[in-house]
């Protein structure tokens, strides 16, 4: 998705924008620019197709100096990869620059309108529209914030801008319609920032402001002034982000995917850090507020999630179904409102996302609310869009994830779920005093069991040799493991290029057996569970008709090693924790694959961290 990054202050403006854009680089883009209010007067803006660096050299040709500037990289909706559909655009007079994120939905009427006035247009964009439009209201007496409030109710769909103007030089105007990207202000010293993500400006500030849907703002060197699109002042909420600088570096790893499959042990002590009285076997969710009564009057959850996240909900489904005897759904963010799904006020909805910010799982919590439903998020970015629309919450307090390809947020979600699973099963009765006490044992041990499988080891790199060229891939697991061979399958695609698919094992032989060949290897998750017999006489079959099996296995397995070409091996865990011991390997050989094939594992091809456009 598009990066937006703005400054106000006594530093040029130019270079901390465009420090701010390689903070956000992994968000996915295919095209960057920068808009400054020059010193000699105007607005002046570079822009250059392709990675940072581009701009940086054009910068370098031919700097811009000035205080006041904003940046952006753009991942291309309307138009194609071209300099002139790069952000920022400006207005026909050159008194107003534009960066956006989201979709003008009724933009090719506005524009056609515009058009047929004369105003020339040098753009294939939706953005461009509006910046035509703010400077027309410009130029018609109104201020930057008035012509800004005038033109958002005359435009439909998602969208997060950020404005300057040569006429109002001491000013940025920023402003929110609907989910479109996360808009966040940085409180510095003399100095104010904007970003559409906190690594963006965490160099500089902890301090930070969210714009909320339907919200506009005038930053200066002093702060930030709120307003409703009524003009009406509002008091901003003042958040402290927990998270260090240092946490959004890649440190000594060649990849921040290397570093956040490594880090996970760390993220998953913090996950559960103080929220666990081991002693007392107690769980305390405190921004999660719900009463015994309540726990018990739930009929239900449904779980709403997009990609990676919707593959630990899957995971979910089994732990809450498990601990707290509750009937859980697990739908697609992006399906969910169009079934017209089944909900009553004993109903929840916890959106399960990363970034909080996916526009398909906010739509998705949206019809939750609007049929009554307790509205639950689990998320890792504070502040986030799910995180304040949400009744209760829980932080994944994974750290920042910077790679595209979601890893240590998938099993710290995962650890989420169960955290609540014990707290709703202790609210409801539903766990024995033995169920309990082996849970909150099991949690105690899994920081050090992911521990064990979180180096990079040999053995996913003599696979990567081995499998690098390959063109499709199939993985197979059951129960509780079976998301795991759906989320195993989306790391490999997602960072690799080469075709994945996760099945159901028991399925093999309704289908994708007839796939099987020498040429497609097959990673079967077998840990020794309640159905490792059945995923035995899969790996047989798969043996059977030539197929190559690489066996994920636990500690001391004999048969898989018998029939498996390769073997994959974890500890020992407990089978409802097992999914977040077992994903950690293939978390491994996907990125050993990507990198063998010279991927660009950080930002894949076509992919952004966090999806805000439907
Ligand atoms: C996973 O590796 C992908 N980056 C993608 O599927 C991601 O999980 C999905 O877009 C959901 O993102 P969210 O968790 O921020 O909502």
């Amino acid at each position: 998705m598009c990066g937006i990054v703005g400054y106000i202050g006594p530093r040029d403006a130019a270079s901390v924008v465009l420090t701010g854009l390689k903070r956000l680089e992994y968000r996915g883009y295919d095209s960057a620019g920068i808009a400054v209010l020059h010193q000699n007067g105007g607005i002046k803006t570079r822009r250059a197709v392709g990675k940072l660096h581009n701009l940086a050299e054009r910068l370098g040709e031919d700097p811009l100096v000035g205080n006041v500037g904003m940046g952006h990289t753009r991942w291309a909706t309307h138009g194609s990869v071209t300099e002139n559909n790069a952000h920022p655009h400006i207005g026909m007079n050159h008194r107003v620059a534009v960066v956006h994120n989201g979709i003008i939905e009724n933009y090719a009427e506005m524009r056609g309108e515009m058009e047929a006035e004369g105003i020339p247009f040098t753009s294939e964009t939706d953005t461009e529209v509006i910046a035509h439009l703010v400077e027309s209201y410009m130029a018609g007496g109104d201020d930057l914030m008035g012509a800004v409030q005038r033109a958002l109710t005359q435009i439909q769909g998602s969208s997060a801008f950020v404005f300057i103007s040569a006429r109002e030089p001491d000013r940025i105007v920023t402003a929110r319609l609907g989910n479109a990207g996360g808009i966040v202000i940085g409180l510095g010293q003399g100095e104010t920032f904007i970003a559409s993500d906190i690594p963006a400006i965490l160099e500089h500030t902890r301090d930070v402001i969210f714009l909320e849907d339907r919200q506009m703002a005038a930053i200066t060197r002093a702060g930030v002034e709120l307003f409703d699109l009524q003009r009406r002042p509002l008091e901003p909420r003042l958040h402290a982000i927990p998270w260090d600088p240092v946490a959004a570096e890649k440190g000594t790893y060649r990849h921040f995917m290397q570093k956040e499959i490594a880090e996970q042990p760390r993220a998953i002590t913090d996950t559960i850090r103080g929220r666990v009285d081991f002693h007392r076997r107690v769980v305390d969710l405190p921004t999660l507020p719900i009463t015994a009564a309540e726990a018990r009057q739930l009929e239900k959850i449904i779980i709403v999630a997009c990609g990676t996240s919707y593959y630990s909900a899957l995971v979910g489904k089994f732990m809450l179904e498990n601990l707290a005897r509750i009937p859980v759904e697990v739908d697609y963010g992006s399906e969910f409102r169009y079934r017209d799904p089944l909900i009553s006020p004993n109903t929840a909805v916890l959106a399960l996302t990363q970034s909080g910010e996916t526009v398909d799982t906010l739509a998705a919590m949206e019809e939750g609310r609007e049929k009554g439903a307790r509205l639950w998020a689990i998320v890792n970015v504070m502040g986030s869009q799910a995180q304040r629309i949400a009744d209760g919450y829980i932080l994944m307090q994974a750290g920042p994830e910077i790679g595209v390809a979601s890893t240590k947020a998938f099993t710290t979600s995962m650890v989420d779920q169960y955290l609540l699973a014990l707290k709703l099963g202790t609210l409801r009765g539903t766990l024995s005093a033995d169920t309990l006490r082996d849970a909150v044992r099991g949690l105690s041990h899994l920081p050090e069991l992911v521990g064990q499988v979180a180096e990079d080891r040999a053995i996913y790199h003599d696979l990567a040799d081995l499998f690098h060229n390959r063109r499709h891939f199939l993985y197979l697991g059951r129960g509780i493991n079976y998301p795991i061979a759906l989320e195993g399958a989306l790391k490999l695609k997602e960072i690799s290029y080469i075709h994945a698919e996760g099945y159901p094992a028991g399925e093999m032989k309704h289908g994708p057996i007839a796939l099987i060949d020498e040429m497609m290897p097959v990673v079967a998750i077998a840990p020794r569970d309640g159905v490792y017999d059945k995923m035995l006489s899969q790996i047989e079959q798969v043996k059977a008709r030539g197929g190559t099996v690489i066996g994920l296995v636990q500690a001391g397995d004999t048969q898989v090693r018998e029939k498996a070409d390769h073997l994959l091996e974890v500890p020992v865990a407990p089978p409802l924790l097992a999914p977040v011991v077992n994903v950690i390997p293939l978390q491994w050989l996907a990125y050993a694959i990507a990198v063998r094939r010279g991927a660009d594992v950080d930002q894949p091809r076509n992919l952004a961290k966090s999806v805000t456009v439907e």
